[in-house]
């Protein structure tokens, strides 16, 4: 049965050398199936970290000293749940694909790594291009990177990332590098991934617009803690924490500056 919940409990990741705070302290955080949960800070509080070493892809001079990961309850290594249970897109879709190989080779490793039998490649290929918003597969997939726009590249992280069939995504900043009718475009995607395929998003961003479009819940971080987590409701009206206050009225003050303190 497909997973329905992914929890990460008690993660504290650090960097060597030296004594310094963690990087990220004791982050308790829970998914469920077809939720957006949106992971919120501002450049530095750890948000990447967090999703880095939920997975245990930390960077080099980096380590995790505690955390476990938890699928519906059980505890699980991180190895066997990365691509498989949790699918990953990140920033900057350019740097995430080899200039060299077509799309379809980056479907076909990404396919030979998780193990799919070959008789079934072109069925799983098809249907993960046509959820994410990617018409004309068979052109896209004789294609270079350097042939595609920074949108398409972004479908096709996320094509890859639905190829896995994993139940949950991490996407670290996903629309940030993208012009804004694109962002929308892949925003709209990522909804309709959660209500057709009832993906669980963790959603990595500091922007409180992409927030209110597709977030439930919202979690809050500061110097490498939660501060603050909440329904999307009570997060924009009732703000607790001055951290996600700040966030709010910045937010406001853009986009609603009649509303804004
Ligand atoms: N390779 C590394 N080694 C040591 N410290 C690092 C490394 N990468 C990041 N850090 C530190 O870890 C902390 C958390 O960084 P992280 O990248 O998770 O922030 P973030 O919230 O994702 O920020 P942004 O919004 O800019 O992406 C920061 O203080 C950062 O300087
Ligand atoms: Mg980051």
């Amino acid at each position: 049965m497909t997973a329905r919940r992914l929890d990460i409990a008690n993660l504290t990741v650090r960097a060597r050398g030296g004594a310094r705070a963690p990087l990220v302290a004791g982050i308790d955080l829970s998914l469920s199936s077809g939720e957006v949960l949106a992971l919120v800070g501002a450049s530095g509080s750890g948000k990447s970290m967090t999703c880095a070493g939920a997975l245990d892809v930390l960077p080099p001079g980096t380590w995790r000293e505690t955390g476990t990961l938890l699928v519906d309850g059980e505890p699980c290594q991180p190895k066997t749940v990365r691509g498989r249970k949790v699918a990953t897109i990140l920033q900057a879709p350019r740097s995430a694909f080899n200039p060299v190989l077509t799309m379809r080779r980056h479907a076909e490793e990404t396919l030979k790594a998780l193990g799919f039998p070959k008789p079934r490649w072109d069925a799983i290929i098809a249907s993960a291009m046509a959820d994410a918003g990617l018409g004309e597969p068979d052109r896209i997939l004789a294609l270079h990177p350097f042939e595609m726009s920074g949108g398409m590249l972004q479908r096709m992280m996320i094509a890859l990332a639905l190829m896995s069939e994993a139940p949950f995504l991490f996407a670290d900043e996903p629309t940030t590098d993208l012009d804004l009718i694109v962002q929308s475009e892949i925003l709209d995607c990522l909804d309709r991934l959660r209500k057709e395929r009832g993906l669980g998003i963790l959603l990595v961003t500091h922007d409180m617009g992409v927030v209110a479009r597709l977030a439930d819940r919202v979690a809050v971080m500061e110097a490498g803690r939660i501060v603050e987590t909440g329904g999307i409701d009570r997060m924009f009206h009732e703000p607790a924490h001055p951290v996600t206050r700040r966030l709010v009225d910045a937010h406001l003050s853009l986009y609603a500056p009649d509303v804004a303190p």
